[in-house]
């Protein structure tokens, strides 16, 4: 077989055969087949697409190009769950101890935050000590004991996407719906849960600016999931704003702790509800919408989610008092409220522009070798559909720097869009896709 047939094939737009996929995967994986080559036949991908089948088994080659893990001795269904990411998005600091407090057991695999974008494994270390870098055995444990335990991407997992994906990232071909419903996936089937619960999110702070590209996203990985035997589930939800209020690591913990107390901002609750509510469905944990939902509340009101994010925190090697005391978690030292200049409605956010603030402040990764500030970023106080005076507070930048501030705050205005119109609020959640 050589690479050069299988790159015109694709790029005469016919079907790969299983044969022929398994065969550039593993070839590259193994660094027997140059980027030049590989990066031909994304771009011939990219115009041609891929048919559900060659997705599939793209997505099944790639997963199976390193470690799968096996979590079987691990009684009971086990449910990962994945967000494609956003800005404000902590919801899995909620989501996770909510549900596992109702009995599920959480195996999850994270990521890092890259660009605009925030990674859950960063918004835990604002804890002091918190481990990510776990064994197997750990991992394990801390599902079989706390019911959840989280860890960052190893090297042997899904090999083959990683080094797809850099590529991928410099030769213009990320945004090909085939490339990056197998890329997650192949990563969450090798994770080895059960069941997957997926977060596809849309509007300006997403990947999929359109709310029906979101909704292809969805159903390719989740037919992707379902056709390998894990039952997958995908909540398409509202990324054209912040979720909640706050952006940056260790205000995002804040938040989510405040949510767990039961004082969570509307729409980060909202969110947190769906996408619980499913897992608690798809792990047999509830029979129905209505029983979750009542369980999610209850776990909430009774404080055990909360105690659950503690006995998380502890089991990670984290400083678990800080769950009760967040005035112990990293603090900025200046606190700089940004003032409306001028009246009206908020009629739109630049929701990426907002994570690029709190990466001007120092709370974001240009480059995957950088290090962050945990204590920066921002918290809105107005979002879209609010009503604002000259000198109300829209939002209170929390940095480091002056000069970053000023940077930030400039930014920030023109990402905020006050019109004279009433200006309704959007809808979170825009469905589910099974
Ligand atoms: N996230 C991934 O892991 N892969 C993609 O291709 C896009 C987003």
């Amino acid at each position: 077989m050589r690479m050069y047939d299988i790159i015109m094939k694709k790029r005469n737009g016919e079907e790969l055969s299983e044969e022929e996929i398994r065969f550039f995967v593993n070839g590259y994986t193994k660094g027997e087949i140059p980027d030049y080559q590989v990066s031909a036949l994304m771009m011939a991908i990219y115009f041609q697409k891929m048919t559900k089948q060659e997705t599939l088994t793209l997505t099944l080659a790639m997963a199976e190009s390193g470690e799968m893990l096996d979590l079987s001795d691990i009684p009971g269904i086990k449910v990962d769950k994945h967000s494609t990411g956003g800005v404000g998005d902590k919801t899995s600091l909620v989501l996770i101890p909510m549900v596992a407090s109702c009995g599920l057991k959480v195996a999850k695999m994270s990521g890092r935050g890259l660009g605009h974008t925030g990674g859950t494994i960063d918004k835990l270390e604002s804890f002091d000590g918190f481990v990510t870098g776990l064994s197997l055995e750990a991992f394990k444990k801390g599902v079989n004991t706390v019911g959840i335990s989280l860890m960052g991407q190893t090297a042997d997992l899904a090999p083959a996407d990683k080094k797809l994906y850099a590529l991928r990232d410099v030769t213009a071909t990320v945004d090909n719906l085939s490339l990056i419903a197998s890329s997650i996936m192949s990563k969450k089937l090798a994770a080895g849960a059960d069941c997957i619960v997926l977060d596809v999110k849309t509007g300006s702070g997403a990947f999929m600016k359109k709310e029906e590209d979101a909704f292809a996203l969805a159903k390719e990985m989740t037919d992707i999931g379902n056709m390998s035997g894990r039952k997958t589930i995908a909540v398409v939800t509202d990324m054209d704003q912040p979720l909640g209020n706050a952006v940056g690591n260790a205000l995002e913990v804040k938040e989510a702790i405040e949510t767990l107390k039961g004082q969570g901002p509307e729409d980060f609750v909202q969110v947190c509800m769906a996408l619980g509510t499913q897992m608690l469905i798809a792990g047999n944990v509830a029979k129905n919408e209505e029983e979750a939902r009542t369980m999610l509340k209850n776990s909430i009101e009774s404080g055990a989610a909360l105690q659950k994010l503690a006995d998380f925190v502890q089991m990670q090697g984290g400083d678990a008092r800080q769950v009760y005391s967040p005035e112990l978690l990293p603090q900025a030292k200046l606190q700089i409220p940004i003032l409306a200049d001028k009246e009206g409605y908020i009629k739109h956010i630049d929701c990426d522009e907002i994570g690029i603030c709190s990466l001007l402040l120092g709370g974001g990764r240009e480059t995957k070798e950088d290090t962050i500030d945990l204590s920066v970023g921002l918290v809105l106080k107005k979002k879209v559909g609010d009503f604002v005076k000259v000198g109300d507070t829209l939002a209170v930048i929390h940095a480091n720097s002056k000069e970053k501030a000023i940077q930030a705050t400039k930014r920030f205005y023109a990402a905020y869009h006050i019109g004279t119109e009433e200006w309704k609020k959007p809808a979170i959640i825009k469905g589910i896709v099974l």
